[in-house]
């Protein structure tokens, strides 16, 4: 069979397996977490309801552990060998989103209350924190000679996700017009920053838990940003788009907080009565909420945001795939890596 006729397993079944193969090691790391804090890892993760309770709720799709155990793979190593720096970005992430929540005031999140709702802003704060330092303790601790390069590698990624974090907030108070409006390389560098460099360290952690060499890490990490901006550029669409029920989260929280997400930036760049309409309401003095988000929406689709967006997703998607083609990778791992990374953007939630 040549590779292009090789039946490639589906999507949801290589995330099956990687959180299978993750997921005692996972669980074993919560449990050194003070009760309070295994507790709400424990709701963030999806696996318990409020104090405790055995119900779980909806967990996530576990992107980032299953790239560190396919860059492990693909780099000639065993997902095995991925699985410190897979609960290590699966952790960040957790932790990540615990604190964005706050910083965004979102009072949903995989279609329960966000941890700062259920448990207050502080514990929230707090639980942050404690997923933080068990990410970085559970990856130093990981046996084998790349352990160290792993922790430097998260390290960095950590200030960078920061970085975007403030980028992101920063832009809120910036003009959607004019000289100080953010331009769309400022929008690219954010989402590298903030979603990008969790998902290049994700992909290229378990390389480097497996020995591989710079230039076979250095092209998963690559290839990860890239997946990272197309995820946000996606994530921008469902965020104005999407339906809550499906994406778990609330629905034009982006539009109300002033976020310069692409759709909005591509629409106000266009040259079309809609991007003049746009203008005026962004700029009028009234919350952009209710029928008025609404009618956000409406304009930046006709004033051709969405279509932009899209495009720009498939752009980084594409440039994704370029890094790994120009790599060696073996070859099966190669492949779920491909089928893995255009079905993270084409989703709705
Ligand atoms: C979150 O970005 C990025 C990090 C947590 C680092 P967003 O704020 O755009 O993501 P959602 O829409 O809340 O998931
Ligand atoms: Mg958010
Ligand atoms: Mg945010």
């Amino acid at each position: 069979m040549t590779p292009s006729t090789t039946r490639r397993t589906s999507a949801p079944r290589i995330l099956d397996r990687c959180r299978e193969l993750v997921r005692p090691a996972l669980v074993e790391s919560v449990r050194r977490l003070h009760p309070w804090h295994a507790e709400t890892a424990a709701f963030s993760l999806g696996w318990s309801g409020v104090g405790g309770d055995p119900v779980p709720g909806s967990q996530g799709k576990g992107v980032r552990q299953a790239l560190a155990v396919l860059g492990a793979e693909a780099a000639g190593g065993s997902g095995a060998d991925a699985v410190p720096g897979a609960v290590a970005v699966e952790l960040i992430h957790t932790f990540s989103l615990i604190h964005d929540d706050i910083m965004d005031g979102d009072e949903t999140r995989r279609r329960r209350p966000a941890l700062w709702k259920a448990y207050g802003t502080g514990p929230a704060v707090l639980a942050g924190d404690a997923l933080f330092a068990l990410a970085v303790s559970t990856l130093a601790e990981s046996p084998g000679p790349g352990g160290p390069a792993a922790v430097r590698q998260l390290a960095g990624t950590l200030g960078e996700l920061v970085h975007g974090q403030a980028q992101d907030l920063l832009f809120e108070s910036r003009p959607w017009t004019g000289p100080d409006a953010v331009l769309p390389q400022e929008y690219r560098a954010m989402a590298t920053h903030k979603t990008g460099s969790l998902l290049g360290c994700a992909a290229a952690v378990g390389a480097v838990l497996a020995g591989a060499p710079p230039s076979t890490t250095e092209a998963l990490d690559r290839a990860g940003r890239h997946l990272g901006v197309a995820f946000q550029a996606v994530d921008d669409l469902l965020g104005i788009w999407g339906d809550p029920q499906v994406t778990g989260k609330p629905v034009h929280s982006d539009l109300r907080r002033l976020k310069k997400t692409y759709p909005v930036l591509a629409a106000l760049a266009a040259d079309h009565p809609a991007a003049r309409s746009l203008q005026a309401l962004l700029t009028s003095a009234d919350p952009l909420d209710g029928p008025a988000a609404r009618r956000a929406a409406e304009l930046i689709d006709a004033a051709g945001g969405r279509r932009a967006t899209a495009a720009e997703a498939q752009e980084h998607l594409t440039a994704a795939h370029d890094c790994l083609d120009r790599v060696e990778l073996a070859e099966e791992a190669r492949g779920d890596l491909l089928t893995l990374i255009p079905y993270l953007v084409d989703r709705t939630g």
